[in-house]
């Protein structure tokens, strides 16, 4: 007989062409965090993966939809989105907003309606941002921090929290000890909420 377990599933999404990058840093902090509190973590690095722009089709948004139409990593990407409790979004700020990667990947998530008109209802997300600048606002993490927040406020998802910091090169992040310790807290209220 197989064991019934309740451990959360956590996604992340990372969408920073660097392996070692500042959002990625941050974001196995929260999967450290996820992971300490039962929760198993998957992660799928958006850079360099075959996945196009939305096509503005809409195929996806008609009746008995079948999904996108558009035949690529996303299609993969789409069934562990739906599988996942949580999903984690890493992303440096690029000209002010987020990764085109991260972007992509976003755009295409308009997709998933095609599986049922509740799909992001329930779904629990975690954000994690670097940036070069000293400050949140004229970075630009404020700006994406926005459109995530509008976008799965409108999707009906739930935003268990935002981590963010200033840092430059590949990793620097890790020295900002109470950031870590924030993401870390995030990943745990991920697991349980
Ligand atoms: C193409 C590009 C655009 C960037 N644009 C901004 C920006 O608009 N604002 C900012 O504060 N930093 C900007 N940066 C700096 C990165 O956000 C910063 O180095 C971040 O920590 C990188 O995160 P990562 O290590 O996860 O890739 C930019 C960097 C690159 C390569």
């Amino acid at each position: 007989m197989t064991e019934k377990t309740d451990s959360k599933k956590v996604l992340v999404l990372l969408g920073s062409p660097r392996k070692k990058g500042n959002s990625t840093t941050l974001a196995q902090k929260i999967i450290k965090g996820a992971e300490a509190a039962g929760a198993t973590a998957e992660q799928i690095y958006l850079h360099g993966r075959n996945i196009a722009p939305c096509n503005a089709c809409y195929a996806c948004q008609k009746p008995d939809s079948k999904g996108c139409a558009i035949d690529d990593d996303m299609q993969v990407i789409y069934r562990k989105l739906l599988d996942a409790d949580a999903w984690v979004f890493a992303s440096p700020v690029y000209w002010f907003s987020m990764s085109a990667q991260t972007k992509l990947c976003l755009d295409r998530c308009f997709a998933l309606l095609a599986f049922g008109k509740d799909v992001f209802v329930g779904k629990k997300i975690a954000i994690a941002m670097s940036y070069g600048d000293a400050d949140p606002f004229i970075s630009g993490c404020v700006n994406a921090l926005r459109t995530f927040q509008d976008a799965f406020r409108y999707a009906g998802a739930k935003m268990v929290g935002m981590v963010y910091g200033s840092a430059e090169k590949p990793g620097e992040i890790e020295s900002n000890q109470s950031l870590m310790q924030e993401a870390e807290a995030l990943g745990q209220k991920l697991a349980k909420s």
